[in-house]
């Protein structure tokens, strides 16, 4: 496949062994920006539930209900390992947990101890505490042995962390053989019209609501940057299949706002 210069450009900034990559729109040396993406979450995670509801109308539970359908999590007592890399507030984990039956457990692995405080919080609130586990840990670096878990979920994350690369072997190297990897990541919207409407929307609208709401307008202002700059979701799934997986497909969602992910360790 031929790609566009700006994709091949992209790709060289997200590789694991650049000087620099991308905070938003700003170049920055690759050893600064976990720091940097920490800060933001840091800053917003004691609103950043209400702020997805907020910011997506709701939509990101539909998004996420394709992401749990997909990981089909076993309706028996069958044990089932889910990783739900960064997890943040555990979101997702508690769909999956919620989908399957007595089986299921789910980790919730993230870099930031203020994410997986509320994430605590919230399975206590629901009693989901004992199935769900939050462990603070780097998705470039998992704190886990080769092949610990049926299903990898990563939702929105994955643009966020420095060498994407990195995150996708450790991704592979923790799924069982015959495990699925499912990343739900914002994409392009390639529909005419919605394309400037969700413009619009996402530079003007967002980070208003953001201050607003968690008084962190650059936080959203990183957001809506940081989904520009990730790579189209053919070239994402190019990164993957390069990775190892196999069966790699993707399913756009929302005019492509959204793209679900898929790849299986063969
Ligand atoms: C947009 S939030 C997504 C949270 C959750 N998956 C959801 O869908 O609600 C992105 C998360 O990625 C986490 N993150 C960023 N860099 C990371 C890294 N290198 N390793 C693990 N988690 C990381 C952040 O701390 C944050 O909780």
């Amino acid at each position: 496949m031929v790609l566009p210069d700006k994709d091949y450009l992209d790709i060289a900034l997200d590789m694991a062994d650049a000087p620099d990559t991308h905070f938003g729109f700003e170049t920055v040396p690759m050893a600064d920006k976990q720091a940097r993406v920490d800060g933001v979450f840091a800053s917003v995670a004691r609103r950043y539930d209400l702020m997805n509801d907020l910011m997506s109308g709701g939509l990101h539970r539909a998004w996420k209900d394709a992401l749990v359908t997909a990981v089909n999590p076993p309706r028996s007592e069958r044990r089932f390992a889910l990783l739900d890399l960064a997890g943040g507030t555990g979101d997702v984990a508690l769909r999956v947990v919620e989908a399957g039956g007595g089986g299921t457990r789910a980790i919730v692995c993230d870099i930031n101890a203020e994410m997986l405080a509320v994430g605590r919080e919230r399975m206590a609130a629901r009693g989901r505490d004992g199935v769900i586990e939050f462990l603070e840990g780097n998705a470039e670096a998992l704190p886990f042995p080769d092949k610990s878990f049926d299903a990898l979920t990563i939702a929105f994350g994955i643009r966020n962390v420095p060498r994407i690369e990195r995150a996708l072997s450790e991704a592979y190297r923790v799924l069982k053989t015959g495990g699925r990897f499912l990343c739900l990541e914002f994409s392009s919207v390639d529909v005419p019209g919605l394309d400037a409407l969700y413009e619009m929307y996402s530079f003007n609208v967002i980070p208003a609501v953001g201050q607003a709401v968690t008084g962190d307008r650059a936080a959203y202002q990183y957001l809506v940057e940081s989904i520009r700059k990730f790579p189209k979701p053919k070239v994402f799934a190019q990164m993957i299949e390069a990775t190892g997986f196999r069966r790699v497909s993707f399913t756009p969602m929302t005019g492509g706002v959204v793209a679900l992910h898929s790849g299986w360790r063969l």
